[in-house]
């Protein structure tokens, strides 16, 4: 059965059994009280019925726009940031070869999750030779990163195609009716797709916010959400504690944070997973981190971080807790291989999997870490696919909906994200931002620069 696992052995010690019976009847409420949603789309609560509501017509038409839309391109480019960019990239980059790209498919890029100058020029120059489309992801509409590079990019495929080819060679994902983006879009008769008024930037990846540029990839939307609806029967509020992961993943973060565990490392054994950190680490950060609370979340790729952050995971500050997220069985199979002289005495692992040696290395640092007071929890999947990046998302979500609310902050809502912007806007000169950029510039001046 392909079943996503949750290990919590590792954090034995840390909690008392009554602190956590009064964890788990929290979590009851809690998880009644998402699923009674009041139909509020300001609640954000959208996003918990995505799995079992995506009708399978939906998912076809974008698998078969996504072909029809690629047919004669080797290149789209995804323009997006935040939740409008990084579940895209997660599944994308967990499901896609290391090196080079499926010829069969096309290349996916993507712009406007910074706004690095030298980044954008290059791509710029790279897309000449490519035949490419757009992908533009916005559900405000207004988001600067993106705006800038859409502009950028729009410029470039019209002066190389025309703007009636350029136009049908863009895809807009943003708001029903709001934003600069949509009233473009309807002027330019783009092909689009609505971003649900009840799903926030960050829970958005089951939309086509992360459908259209998965399908775009070729990946099989249907598995994705059949991983997802498997996860959502399995944390719905019917199932017990004991066998809901989500749950019980709340409730250990939780535990582990009132026991002066204010950080957590979320680590992975396998690269791939790389961008599924990056979308975890803006779900839980931007979910939890508000009114002077929250755990910090942070991402380590393992082996290679051992030989950098393996030192202050093992004897810095006690104020840690790893989850591993584990995978089963990689792709393709490659042994060490035997070598006459031993030089290198590696002979002992001679014919042993490069999987069994990270496997040990895996299970061997978890023992080094948890024996130096650094609490660890797996969650683990078989194998990397459609199916088990939807498990993972949609476990993560509920979790993070859950341990938001134990945390007693809001967790569907950003205010924090507005200050740098705010500043930005003032420091750049936009109208409406005098105000602030007088005071700025006061403060900048009384700094020196
Ligand atoms: O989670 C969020 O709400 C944010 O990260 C947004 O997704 C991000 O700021 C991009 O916003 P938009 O889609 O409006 O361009």
């Amino acid at each position: 059965m392909d079943e996503l696992k949750i290990n919590l052995t590792d954090t034995k010690g840390y909690v008392e059994p009554r602190d956590m019976e009064a964890f788990q009847h929290q979590t009851t409420r809690i998880i009644s009280k998402l699923e009674e949603k009041s139909g509020d789309p300001d609640e954000f609560l959208g996003w918990l019925d995505l799995p079992q509501q995506t009708s399978r017509e939906e998912l076809i038409e974008m698998a078969r726009t996504a072909e029809s839309f690629t047919k004669d391109l080797d290149t789209v480019l995804i323009i997006g940031i935040g939740g409008s960019y990084l579940g895209a990239k997660a599944v994308i980059e967990a499901l896609s070869p290391y090196f080079g790209s499926d010829k069969s498919r096309p290349e996916i890029v993507f712009a406007g999750q910074n706004i690095d100058e030298d980044y954008h020029h290059e791509l710029r120059e790279w897309l000449n030779d490519r035949e490419y489309g757009i992908v533009v992801i916005s559900k405000s509409g207004t988001t600067t990163e993106p705006g800038i590079a859409f502009r950028i990019f729009k410029e470039h495929l019209e002066e190389k195609k025309g703007q009636q080819e350029a136009s049908r060679r863009i895809i807009a994902v943003t708001d029903r009716e709001k934003g600069a983006l949509r009233k473009l879009t309807n002027e330019r008769g783009y092909k689009s797709y609505v971003i649900p008024d009840d799903v926030g930037g960050r829970y958005s990846v089951l939309t086509p916010v992360g459908l259209v540029p998965i399908a775009m990839a070729g990946y099989d939307l249907h598995k994705l959400l059949e991983g997802a609806e498997a996860m959502r029967q399995r944390t719905s509020s019917e199932v017990e504690y004991h066998n809901n992961p989500a749950a019980q993943y709340a409730v250990m973060r939780n535990a582990l944070y009132q026991k002066g565990k204010a950080i957590e490392i979320l680590g992975i054994y396998q690269a791939r997973l790389y961008f599924f950190m990056e979308w975890w680490k803006q779900l839980f950060g931007e979910s939890e981190g508000k009114d002077h609370k929250g755990i910090f979340p942070s991402i380590a790729q393992f082996t290679t971080d051992l030989h950098s952050m393996g030192q202050y995971i093992q004897e810095g500050r006690r104020i840690l807790f790893e989850t591993i997220l584990s995978v089963e069985e990689p792709r393709h199979h490659l042994s060490v291989p035997p070598a006459n002289d031993d030089t290198d005495n590696l002979n002992y692992l001679s014919g042993k999997r490069m999987q069994e040696v990270n496997a040990m290395a895996e299970k061997g640092t978890r023992l080094a870490h948890t024996d130096g007071d650094v609490p660890n929890m797996t969650i683990s999947i078989p194998r990397i696919d459609e199916y088990n990046l939807g498990q993972l998302i949609y476990f993560f979500e509920k979790a993070c909906a859950i341990s938001g609310y134990m945390l007693d902050v809001e967790p569907f809502n950003q205010p924090g994200v507005e200050a740098y912007k705010t500043n930005m806007f003032g420091l750049l000169g936009k109208p409406g931002y005098e105000k602030e950029r007088q005071r700025l510039m006061e403060k900048l001046r009384e700094n020196g620069e």
